[in-house]
C-alpha cells in the first residue's frame, strides 16, 4: 500500500523534494520540441520541475538553455534579443552566449571587462534527438546523453509531439506502462485482429510477467487465446520516465511509440510521444493525423466541467468511450484522476502488477538518493540504451519464455 508520505516522495518534484533532485541529477531531460527553436529567433518559454528556463537557437544553429531571469535583474529573456548567437536582454542589454559566458555588460561603466567574468549565467547542456532539445539538469559533471535507438535518426524515422497536462508525472508513467486497460478503454479504435494481438476482450485478465534490467524493468503481459497460444506483448521501462511501447502488430519494421512523462511542475506534466522507426519512415499518414488531433486535445481534456469533451451521442452509437481518439482516451482518463491523485485510496489487482513494480522502483531509488547514494537504474556514462526496444509475438504456450522473443 502507498501511504500519504510516500506518495507525496513519489510525486513531488518541486524545489528540495528529493524525487525533483533526483531526476534532475541523474538523468537527461526532453525539454522542447527542435523545431520551435527557429535559427535566430524568438527565445520558448519551458518549464520544468517547477522551475522557468528559456531555450533558443543562435543563427549559426546551436542551441541555448538558461534559466529565463536574466541574472542582472531577473527580466525574462523569452524577451531578449537574438543577437550575434547570444541572448541580449531587453533592459540593460547583458548579452549571454549559449556557453554561459556574459560578452557585453553595457551598463557597468567601471570596469566592464573584469566585473562580465564574475557573472555566473546559470546554463544547461543540450543535444537534439527525435525532433526534440533535450537538457540536463544537475550539477557537476555532465553525464553522456543516453544513446536511445531513436536518438540518431533521421528526421523522417522520428518525430516527436507532446501535450501539457493536469497531472503529476508519475500519473503520465503509470498510463504507459498500465497494459491491462487497452482492450477496454480502447476498444473502439482497435479492430478485430489488433485487438486479438492487444487483448481479447475475453482473455483480457492478463498474466504479468517481468525482469529487472539494469535500466529499470521488461513488462511481458500475456495473453491465452481460445486456442491456447499465448499473446506477448513487452514494455520496456526505463528510469526514470520512460515506456518503450510495443507495435500493435508485430514485424520488425512497423513503427515503434515511446513515451516520457515529464514533471513540469508537482501538477503538470508534459507528455512527449515520439513515433520511429529504425527500419524505414515513419508512417506519413499517422503523422498527419497527429498534427490535427493534438492541438484539439489540449482544449478537451483540461476542461472537467465538461466532462473532458466527451460525447455521449458518440457512446450511444457503439463507441466506448465517447471519444475519437487513442490518445485523447489516455489523456482524459489520466487528467480525470485530479492533479495528484491519492493512492493510499486506490485498491489495485493483480492486472496492476507493473504499477506496483514501477512504484518500488522509484522508491527504492529516491531513498537510495536520500542516503547519498546513486539510485539503481540512474544513467551512467557506459550505460547502453541502444538494443533497448519494445516486443512482442505469439507463443506456444503461456508457459514459454517470453525473454526469448526477438527485440
Ligand atoms: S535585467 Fe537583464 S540586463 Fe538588466
Ligand atoms: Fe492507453
Amino acid at each position: 500500500m502507498t501511504t500519504k508520505e510516500d506518495n507525496d516522495l513519489l510525486t513531488r518534484v518541486e524545489g528540495d523534494a528529493p524525487m525533483g533532485r533526483m531526476l534532475r541529477q541523474h538523468y537527461w531531460v526532453p525539454a522542447v520540441l527542435s523545431s520551435r527553436l527557429e535559427t535566430g529567433g524568438a527565445p520558448v518559454r519551458v518549464k520544468l520541475f517547477g522551475k522557468r528556463y528559456v531555450a533558443y537557437r543562435t543563427h549559426d544553429g546551436r542551441v541555448g538553455f538558461l534559466n529565463e531571469a536574466c541574472p542582472h535583474r531577473g527580466v525574462s529573456l523569452a524577451l531578449a534579443r537574438n543577437e550575434d548567437n547570444a541572448l541580449r536582454c531587453i533592459f540593460h542589454g547583458w548579452k549571454m552566449c549559449v556557453t554561459g559566458e556574459v560578452l557585453e555588460v553595457p551598463n557597468e561603466a567601471a570596469n566592464p571587462e573584469g566585473f562580465r567574468k564574475t557573472v555566473n549565467v546559470h546554463h544547461y547542456p543540450t543535444v537534439e534527438g527525435a525532433g526534440l532539445v533535450w537538457t540536463w539538469l544537475g550539477e557537476g559533471e555532465t553525464p553522456p546523453p543516453p544513446n536511445f535507438e531513436f536518438m540518431g535518426l533521421p528526421a523522417n524515422q522520428a518525430y516527436a509531439c507532446g501535450l501539457e497536462l493536469n497531472s503529476n508525472w508519475l500519473q503520465g508513467v503509470e498510463a504507459t506502462i498500465d497494459s491491462s486497460h487497452i482492450a477496454v478503454l480502447h476498444q473502439s479504435h482497435l479492430s478485430h485482429s489488433q485487438m486479438d494481438m492487444a487483448a481479447t476482450r475475453v482473455s483480457n485478465a492478463v498474466r504479468y510477467k517481468f525482469d529487472d534490467t539494469p535500466y529499470g524493468y521488461r513488462a511481458a503481459a500475456l495473453r491465452e487465446g481460445p486456442d491456447g497460444e499465448c499473446l506477448a506483448r513487452v514494455t520496456e521501462f526505463i528510469m526514470p520516465y520512460y515506456g518503450l511501447i510495443p507495435p500493435i502488430n508485430t514485424g520488425d519494421d512497423q513503427d515503434r511509440t515511446v513515451i516520457i512523462a515529464v514533471p513540469i511542475d508537482d501538477e503538470h506534466l508534459i507528455q512527449w510521444y515520439i513515433y520511429y522507426n529504425t527500419k524505414r519512415p515513419t508512417d506519413s499518414m499517422k503523422r498527419t493525423q497527429r498534427a490535427n488531433t493534438w492541438p484539439m486535445a489540449g482544449g478537451i481534456v483540461n476542461d472537467a466541467d465538461q466532462h473532458w469533451g466527451q460525447d455521449r451521442r458518440l457512446m450511444a452509437n457503439g463507441n466506448h468511450t465517447g471519444f475519437t481518439d487513442i490518445v485523447i482516451e489516455d489523456f482524459v482518463t489520466q487528467a480525470s484522476m485530479g492533479p495528484i491523485v491519492d493512492r493510499s485510496e486506490e485498491y489495485l489487482c493483480s492486472a496492476d502488477q507493473a504499477i506496483v513494480r514501477l512504484r518500488r522502483h522509484l522508491m527504492q531509488s529516491v531513498k537510495k538518493f536520500i542516503a547519498g547514494e546513486v539510485p539503481i537504474s540512474a544513467q551512467s556514462g557506459s550505460r547502453d540504451y541502444s538494443g533497448i526496444t519494445a516486443t512482442g509475438g505469439r507463443m506456444k504456450s503461456v508457459e514459454d519464455d517470453w525473454r526469448v522473443l526477438p527485440r
